[in-house]
């Protein structure tokens, strides 16, 4: 809706009619308040604070901008917006605001003082940035890590009262128990702070088997893993740290880890010239596997690989789970 103000009949005396036309150009929007006018009202805003706003430039000139608060504007930003001009000091500030038809969005209000050459305040310039959308997707991001927080969090406690269970029931004595179960606990402790803390490298076969190993009630002996050297950059880390637990967590509890003759197979291809490679994670031995009617665990796992660039997908054979997963460099 832009519309042709190349005269600028509300151009404020002290801006230059080339500011002017530099602000209309903006697509930032904008607008100028004169302090020394009663209620320090608006003399000046850009187009772009009209399409933001969807007010007509008669309708908000000579106003103060407080008629852009509404129910939601907490009273806090009111009051830090009033300091800030009262203290004379440029200031960025997030305020609830309302377009004209009633629509709220996230104001990232930047105001400041415009001083003459002699240091007095002649005027205040206000910049209006729309964050709604910005801080939308920050606490979906936020919230979607914290789900895989309190999901990993399960799982390890999970884990942690099988292994507990299953040294329990191969335990010769108290003191048997006790040695053992510390072992186990000290393994999956340290699998999940050596792979989760460290933000750099890592040679896949070490990840594989450090995950493998410490979740297995049997160890190593449930392990088959088998691939060439590759070093995992910190992007690919992450993701197949996260879902290398998962599904070392869920095979303990539902699958091949959760019985003595159950074993997991890891294998993975070379890199290709583009770098990327397939790893297969396929459970042998373990009880009859139906399709889970929720896949919470899955889907995190597959959000996160796949927000890394790679794939993953889960076939949920009877004889046993089967994943394949492929990654980019
Ligand atoms: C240049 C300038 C721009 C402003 N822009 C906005 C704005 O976009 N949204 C808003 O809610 N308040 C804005 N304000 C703040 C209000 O005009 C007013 O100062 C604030 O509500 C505190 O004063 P009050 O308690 O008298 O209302 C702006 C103030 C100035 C000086």
């Amino acid at each position: 809706m832009a519309k042709d103000r190349s005269d600028f009949p509300s151009t404020p005396e002290p801006l230059e009619p080339s500011v002017l036309r530099m602000l209309e150009q903006v697509r930032v929007p904008i607008c100028v308040t004169d302090p020394n006018q009663t209620d320090n009202p608006i003399v000046y805003v850009n187009s772009a604070f009209l399409d933001l706003t969807g007010y007509t430039e008669a309708e908000v000139l000579n106003r103060n901008c407080r008629f852009l608060q509404g129910p939601d504007t907490t009273a806090e930003s009111i009051a830090a917006v009033r300091k800030a001009i009262v203290d004379n000091v440029r200031t960025t500030i997030e305020i609830v605001n309302y377009r004209k038809d009633g629509s709220s969005f996230l104001n990232a209000l930047q105001i400041g003082p415009i001083q003459n050459p002699e240091g007095e305040t002649i005027l205040f310039f206000g910049s209006q940035l729309d964050v709604t959308e910005k801080r939308a997707e920050e606490e979906r991001k936020l919230a979607a890590e914290m789900e895989e927080r309190a999901h990993r969090l399960r799982n390890i406690v999970n884990v942690m009262t099988i292994a507990v269970r299953v040294t329990a029931k191969e335990a010769l004595s108290v003191v048997d128990f006790a040695k053992t179960v510390t072992e186990r606990l000290d393994l999956l402790g340290r699998a999940h702070f050596s792979t989760f803390e460290r933000a750099t490298t890592m040679p896949l076969r070490d990840l594989v088997e450090t995950v493998l190993h410490a979740y297995a009630p049997h160890g190593a002996r449930q392990a088959r893993v088998e691939g060439a050297g590759i070093e995992l950059s910190p992007s690919q880390l992450t993701p197949l740290t996260l879902a290398l637990h998962e599904l070392a967590a869920n095979a303990v509890k539902h699958g091949a880890l959760g019985t003595d003759e159950g074993h997991v197979e890891v294998v993975w291809t070379d890199p290709r010239p583009d770098g990327r490679f397939e790893l297969t994670w396929q459970e042998i031995g373990g009880p009859k596997v139906a399709t889970p009617d929720r896949e919470n665990g899955s889907r995190i796992i597959r959000d996160l690989i796949e927000r890394s660039g790679g794939t993953l997908v889960p076939d949920w054979r009877p004889e046993g789970l089967v994943v394949r997963i492929e990654l980019t460099p």
